[in-house]
């Protein structure tokens, strides 16, 4: 274990945006990120770092950034119906879907190509195409970063909600998780009725569904609309879809403000309903905006990127604006998803 000084972040954050930590060092077990607590303990911020796909940098950090480099995957129980995969959190999210893919293990084939770690994946409470991790969790193990002990949290102790956790709120910046159980199926159920899967599927000609067929679904419906953050910096979704209430969807559905009348959304129970951002932005004009490098993505509204040489404090300020106009439109309050530091 090493401290570097200054430490660029620029490749540590898929908006690719030129960040420094005080501090960094990586960890590989529970023992090496205790050792780095121990050195660095003159330093009060704190942060653990996976693979920087959900953070906007608008300043330095000024602190101690511990990239969570835990890996190894191992199957840790199974019985006829399910089996137990227990994953180190520097796991690639995309890696683990993949394994359980080539195994035919059903449960997370929804979420393929979603970046990021597995450290972070019940952080975020991850969700694409009707699926969130909280359906097939089971467990994890956190290292409480100021009590250095080892604790194990349930799904209940995580209090997962959408795109939410404890993690999230209450112990916020407390834990290190360090690993995370998956339960999947053997016996393979699909969930295809959610967006263009099946319509995908048919476009596929796949005769006979299967894990894999769903995933190649999945990952070309991802590629067609989502930028590569490989080649174009961007964090996914920059705000999270705000759920409105039955009379405020009458009223936005009669308003004759809207150019399109036919306002999607999703039913999540009788009395609330989750209406897509990115509809509600691209409704304001945004959609393909650009100004010098930070930018609206022109395939999908809800993604802001960075061109090459925005700043973190760029996109945050067109997020803001952003957020004005649907409030100024719809009455409706966009909260950010990506974690702003
Ligand atoms: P980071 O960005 O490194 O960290 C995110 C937060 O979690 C930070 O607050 C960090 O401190 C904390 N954290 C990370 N690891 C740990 C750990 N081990 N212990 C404690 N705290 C930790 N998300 C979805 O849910 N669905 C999608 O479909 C989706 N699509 C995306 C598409 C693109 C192109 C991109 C760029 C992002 C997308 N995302 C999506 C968002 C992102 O991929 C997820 O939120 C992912 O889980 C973030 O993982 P990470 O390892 O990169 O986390
Ligand atoms: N839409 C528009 N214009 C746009 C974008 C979307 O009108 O520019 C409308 C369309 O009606 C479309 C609907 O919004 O049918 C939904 O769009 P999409 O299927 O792309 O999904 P989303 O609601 O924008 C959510 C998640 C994604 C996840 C997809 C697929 C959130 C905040 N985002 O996006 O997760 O991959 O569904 O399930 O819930 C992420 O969290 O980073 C992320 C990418």
């Amino acid at each position: 274990m090493q401290f570097q000084k200054n430490f660029s972040l620029k490749k540590y954050n898929t908006f690719g945006l030129s960040a420094t930590a005080k501090c960094f060092a990586t960890f590989s077990s529970a023992e090496e990120l205790k050792e780095c607590l121990d050195e660095g303990k003159s330093v009060v911020r704190k942060m653990i770092l996976g693979g920087g796909s959900n953070i906007l940098f608008t300043r330095n950090f000024d602190g101690v950034v511990l990239k969570n480099e835990i890996l190894g995957m191992t199957i840790i129980e199974e019985d006829d119906e399910y089996v137990y995969i227990k994953a180190g959190a520097g796991v690639k999210w995309h890696s683990f879907v993949m394994f359980c893919v080539d195994h035919n293990f059903s449960g997370v084939e929804n979420l393929s190509l979603i970046p990021g770690n597995m450290g972070a994946s019940p952080m975020q409470n991850i969700g694409a195409y009707g699926v969130e991790i909280k359906d097939v969790f089971c467990n994890l193990e956190a290292f409480h970063l100021e009590e250095k002990t080892q604790q194990k949290f349930s799904a209940s102790d995580c209090e997962f909600g959408y795109r939410e956790s404890v993690f999230k709120n209450k112990y916020k910046n407390q834990f290190a998780i360090l690993n995370v159980t998956y339960r999947l199926k053997k016996h393979p159920e699909f969930k295809i009725t959610y967006g263009s899967i099946e319509k995908e599927l048919e476009k596929m000609q796949v005769q006979e569904l299967s894990v894999k067929a769903v995933s190649d679904a999945v990952i070309s419906i991802r590629s067609s609309k989502l930028p590569n953050p490989e080649t174009t910096g961007n964090a996914g979704s920059f705000f999270k879809n705000p759920i409105i209430g039955a009379p405020e969807l009458q009223k936005l559905r009669e308003s004759n403000l809207l150019t399109d009348p036919n306002i999607p959304y999703y039913k999540i129970d009788d009395k609330n309903f989750k209406i897509p951002a990115g509809w509600l932005i691209e409704q304001c004009g945004w959609k393909g905006y650009r100004k010098g490098d930070v930018g609206c993505y022109n395939k999908q509204a809800l993604v802001l990127i960075n061109y090459g040489n925005a700043t973190g404090n760029e996109i945050y300020d067109l997020s803001e604006e952003i957020k004005i106009s649907v409030k100024e439109k719809f009455n409706i309050e966009l909260d950010r998803e990506v974690n702003i530091v």
